[in-house]
Order: C-alpha cells, then sequence, then structure tokens
C-alpha cells in the first residue's frame, strides 16, 4: 500500500491545526514536488503523525521559541519524514525507555505513554524505522524512514493535464 507523504502531512497538520494553535506554533514546510510516496498505510502513517506533531506541541508549550519543522525527502529507494521541535528536548537518560509502552513524562490524565511505542510499531510494520536525535533544552527531532514507492497519486486525466 502506498502513501503520499503531502496529502498525508497535510490531512495530520488539519488534524492538529487546534493544537498547534493553541501552543502558538509556528511551522515550517514545504509540500514535496514532485510528490513522494511510501510504501505505508496512508492512515497508519497520519497516526504516526498526529502523535509526533501532538509530542512536538506538548514539548514546545513553555518554550520561548516554537517551531515545527517538518522536512520530507526521497533518494529513491528510501524516503525520511523529519519532525523537528524547539522544545525541551529529551534527558539522555530517557532515551532507552522513550519508545517503551506506558513510559511519559506527563501528568496523569495528560499522556499514557502510548503514542510512541504505538508508532514506532506502525513504521517497524510497514518495513521501516522511527529514530530520534535531541539536544535536551534545545529540542528534538523524529525521523520515520521508510521504503519509497512512487505515489498512488497518478489519476489517468493527470497525464492529459501534466
Ligand atoms: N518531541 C518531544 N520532545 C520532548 N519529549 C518528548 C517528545 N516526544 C516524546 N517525548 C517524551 O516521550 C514520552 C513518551 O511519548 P509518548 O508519545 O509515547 O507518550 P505521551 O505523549 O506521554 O502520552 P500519549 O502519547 O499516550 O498521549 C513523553 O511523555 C515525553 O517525555
Ligand atoms: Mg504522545
Amino acid at each position: 500500500m502506498a502513501a503520499d507523504t503531502g496529502a498525508t502531512i497535510a490531512n495530520a497538520l488539519d488534524l492538529t491545526d487546534h493544537r498547534l494553535r493553541q501552543v502558538g506554533v509556528d511551522i515550517e514546510y514545504r509540500r514535496p514536488h514532485p510528490p513522494i510516496g511510501v510504501a505505508a498505510n496512508p492512515v497508519h502513517l497520519e497516526q504516526v503523525l498526529i502523535n509526533l506533531i501532538a509530542n512536538a506541541a506538548d514539548a514546545m508549550e513553555d518554550a520561548p521559541l516554537r517551531v515545527l519543522s517538518i522536512g520530507v525527502s526521497s533518494d529513491g529507494s528510501t524516503a525520511c519524514i523529519s519532525i523537528s521541535d524547539t522544545g525541551t528536548g529529551i534527558a539522555e537518560a530517557d532515551r532507552a525507555t522513550l519508545f517503551d509502552p506506558f513510559f511519559t513524562t506527563k501528568p496523569a490524565g495528560k499522556g499514557l505513554g502510548l503514542g510512541l511505542a504505538i508508532s514506532y510499531g506502525l513504521v517497524r510494520d510497514s518495513g521501516g524505522a522511527l529514530t530520534v536525535r535531541s539536544s535536551p533544552g534545545k529540542g528534538s527531532t523524529f525521523t520515520i524512514t521508510l521504503p519509497a514507492r512512487t505515489a498512488g497519486v497518478a489519476k489517468p486525466s493527470a497525464r492529459v493535464s501534466a
């Protein structure tokens, strides 16, 4: 199954728009042209993106600089989507358990600690990987790596209008 990264990211941004406005987040994102497709269930990829964007918003809640940057790239065989924030960052000690179910630093009622565990499983099940880099106090970058696919976006009419 193929997902168009541009359409999927647009949906995820739409569904998290309220939260991003609430926190006052600036978004740096340019939709990829030509489109970049990945071998993944689009609904699953959207869930992963929503989880990562919601975490980024939470991490920036008290930050003076609140920028969410989304990057998409492909070398033809592998595609990467990176989600970067300028939030709290992740302590070195927490990185080993970050993707474990029920690991959370959020107050009771705010987080269950399931978002990253579920996201990790969904990306892995598509033959990809979810990784993180972080500078405590500066921010974090989560990167989704997936097999690239010719996006299933070519409609019959696209050939004549292209
Ligand atoms: N972008 C980020 N910046 C800083 N810390 C993060 C970030 N993303 C995740 N974390 C840390 O990882 C923990 C686990 O994240 P995860 O998404 O699995 O659970 P949660 O957000 O706490 O709860 P849930 O997603 O179930 O509502 C978070 O509580 C937080 O401490
Ligand atoms: Mg979460």
